[in-house]
């Protein structure tokens, strides 16, 4: 049976100028979800075949029935991104033209119930990227302290009210409260109303950070993809926290410093969507993309 995934592709056409230069040769798309950004690559630039990465098998799975049309040009493989290097070992490819992550969870995980990522539906307490391995959330709040929450919800949701809120939700774990719904009420319940947003939005991407690991990942990402780039390849990240966003604006910096450095960087900005993207996808509007270009080794640099 074939699946249906919405998602609509955030920063598709810049992502896409972002790599129209690099030589013929091997993208990887460390964040598959629906294939947007693949499919737009395959259809742009005939030079490159992409290797389309993601932890979630149904996102694997959708993404292979709509791009199975480029034949050879496309394959998919299910590991979490933090695992490059192990991917490229076991698809014998040493060097990559380009590599792009498009971070966080795409809109089809979101509206997924049984998923646990959204309080819009009473969904279980899960959150994993990939169910077939790891913790759920119900499993890390059974084993956590008040302070190891308290930090999660500060650090990766901005939670002000960080250890009152993570007092709320232990004791509506203890109490029984098993559904994402409910979990939010008892989180909306000791925060003050008002806003544009949901009380408990920023806890909820807190959790969902803290079960999948995401920065961590994200940290062992860019500390690998460097060295995996041709002359003339490309790095390209959107993301759409600004924890995120520093640690790739950090790693991107170290990279193109001084100016004997073999990396530059093409934008000195972060390139954002434009008021009409925002307009059409509100989901676009904190996305930001930075670019990490690699030159090529000077001749002192290879002899070193
Ligand atoms: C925002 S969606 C990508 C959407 C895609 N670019 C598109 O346009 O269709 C992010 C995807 O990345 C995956 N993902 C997030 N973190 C990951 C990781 N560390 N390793 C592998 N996949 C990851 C999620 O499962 C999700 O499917």
């Amino acid at each position: 049976m074939s699946l249906t995934f919405d998602h609509v592709t955030v920063l598709g056409t810049a992502t896409v100028d972002a790599l129209r230069d690099v030589p013929a040769g091997w993208v990887v798309d460390c964040t598959l979800g629906g294939g947007g950004h693949s499919e737009l690559l395959l259809e742009s630039l005939s030079h490159v075949r992409v290797l389309g990465v993601d932890r979630d098998p149904q996102a694997l799975k959708a993404a292979q029935e709509r791009l199975c049309k480029y034949g050879p040009r496309f394959e998919a493989v299910h590991a979490p991104f933090g695992d490059l290097s192990v991917v490229c070992k076991q698809h014998n490819i040493s060097k990559f033209v380009g590599v792009i992550a498009d971070l966080g969870v795409s809109s089809h995980q979101l509206d997924t119930e049984d998923r646990g990522f959204s309080f819009r539906y009473d969904g279980p307490l899960d959150m994993r990227m990939d169910p077939t391995r790891g913790q759920t959330l119900a499993d890390k709040l059974r084993r956590t302290s008040k302070r190891e929450l308290a930090d999660v919800l500060y650090y990766f949701g901005d939670v002000r009210a960080s250890h009152r809120v993570a007092d709320a939700i232990l004791a509506a774990y203890g109490d029984g409260v098993r559904g994402t719904s409910q979990l939010a009420d008892c989180i909306a319940a000791v925060l003050p109303r008002g806003g544009k947003i949901h009380p408990a939005t920023r806890a909820f991407q807190a959790l969902r950070m803290w079960v999948n690991d995401e920065i961590e990942q994200l940290e062992r990402l860019v500390a690998t993809v460097p060295y995996l780039l041709s002359p003339g390849g490309v790095f390209a990240v959107i993301s759409f926290h600004s924890g995120e966003d520093r640690v790739v604006k950090q790693v991107f910096r170290e990279f193109a410093r001084g100016k004997t450095s073999s990396f530059e960087l093409p934008h000195r900005k972060p390139l954002t969507p434009t008021p009409q993207e925002c307009a059409q996808n509100p989901r676009a509007r904190s996305a930001k993309l930075r670019v990490l270009r690699f030159r090529g080794a000077s001749a002192e640099q290879e002899a070193s």
